[in-house]
């Protein structure tokens, strides 16, 4: 029965590979929804594509969310590869999550476990007007966005639209404009409809869309049958290299195809 399961789940990875034209799949057993032991696997295997793909002097942008602070606690030091002269940078401002699964976090936690340098974005998220452009403008600020736009890999999470706008408190009103909208994924600021189509970005420092469509490795990273629309429409959007799921969101996502 084993080795049926590991076929199953190749194949799997083969189809969601071809049908959106990635570069590399792999799916975990399991649902995230459910399982305690599929977010072990889900960051592990998370954590192990990262460091395939780590060269010398890297810059690395991550996200925030629940799923990258379990690749960062599965991350261990690579024997042979040193990484100190490599750089982890959160993605974008602190886009509103809790201290813990803020992106800051995440960066420095990751830098900590490798052996590499940090630097952190302390900006809110969700800037105003006014916010926005005096920050812009700070060279200290401008410093860390310079370097963050540099990123070589991009490792970020993906969220079901509706269930973000409710994590970041979104006013009523904005909430029915996304579902006017059609919003179904939420990734790095940025809200996607079905057809991958950019429907609402939020106003925050960091990568944007250009960023990350010219950055050399994206991994996208998320499971669970809950999030497989969202994940489809962020793989539509089209920019991702590297797709790290689970068995649930996978036969979801091999269903939309
Ligand atoms: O807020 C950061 C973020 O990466 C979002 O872009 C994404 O939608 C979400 O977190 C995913 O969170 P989680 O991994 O907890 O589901």
């Amino acid at each position: 029965p084993l080795v049926k399961e590991l076929l199953g789940l190749a194949a799997l990875e083969e189809r969601i590979r071809k049908g959106y034209g990635l570069r590399k799949v792999i799916v975990v057993p399991g649902d995230w929804d459910v399982s305690s032991d599929t977010k072990q696997e889900l960051g592990r295997a998370g954590a192990k594509a990262l460091l395939s793909v780590m060269e010398e002097r890297d810059v690395v942008a991550v996200t925030g969310g629940t799923t990258l602070a379990s690749i960062a606690e599965k991350l261990t030091m690579p024997v042979n590869a040193p990484l100190k002269d490599s750089w982890f940078v959160p993605a974008r401002g602190g886009l509103g999550e809790s201290l813990e699964i803020q992106a800051n976090t995440i960066a420095s936690g990751m830098a900590k476990r490798v052996g590499a340098g940090y630097r952190l974005l302390h900006v809110p998220d969700l800037l105003g007007e006014e916010a926005y452009h005096s920050l812009v403008n700070d060279p200290n600020t401008q410093e860390i966005v310079t370097l963050i736009r540099k990123a070589r890999i991009v490792v970020h999470g993906i969220g079901d639209a509706m269930e973000m706008a409710h994590r970041r408190k979104l006013d009523p009103a904005m909430l029915q404009e996304l579902r006017n909208e059609g919003a179904l994924a939420e990734s790095f600021g940025y809200y996607f409809d079905q057809e991958g189509k950019v429907v609402h970005k939020m106003l925050t420092l960091g990568l944007r869309l250009e960023d990350i469509i010219s950055t050399e490795v994206v991994i996208g990273v998320a499971g669970g049958k809950s999030k497989a629309k969202a994940i489809h429409a962020v793989l539509r959007f089209g920019h991702e290299d590297i797709l790290v799921t689970d068995e649930a969101a996978a036969n979801e996502i091999v269903a939309l195809l």
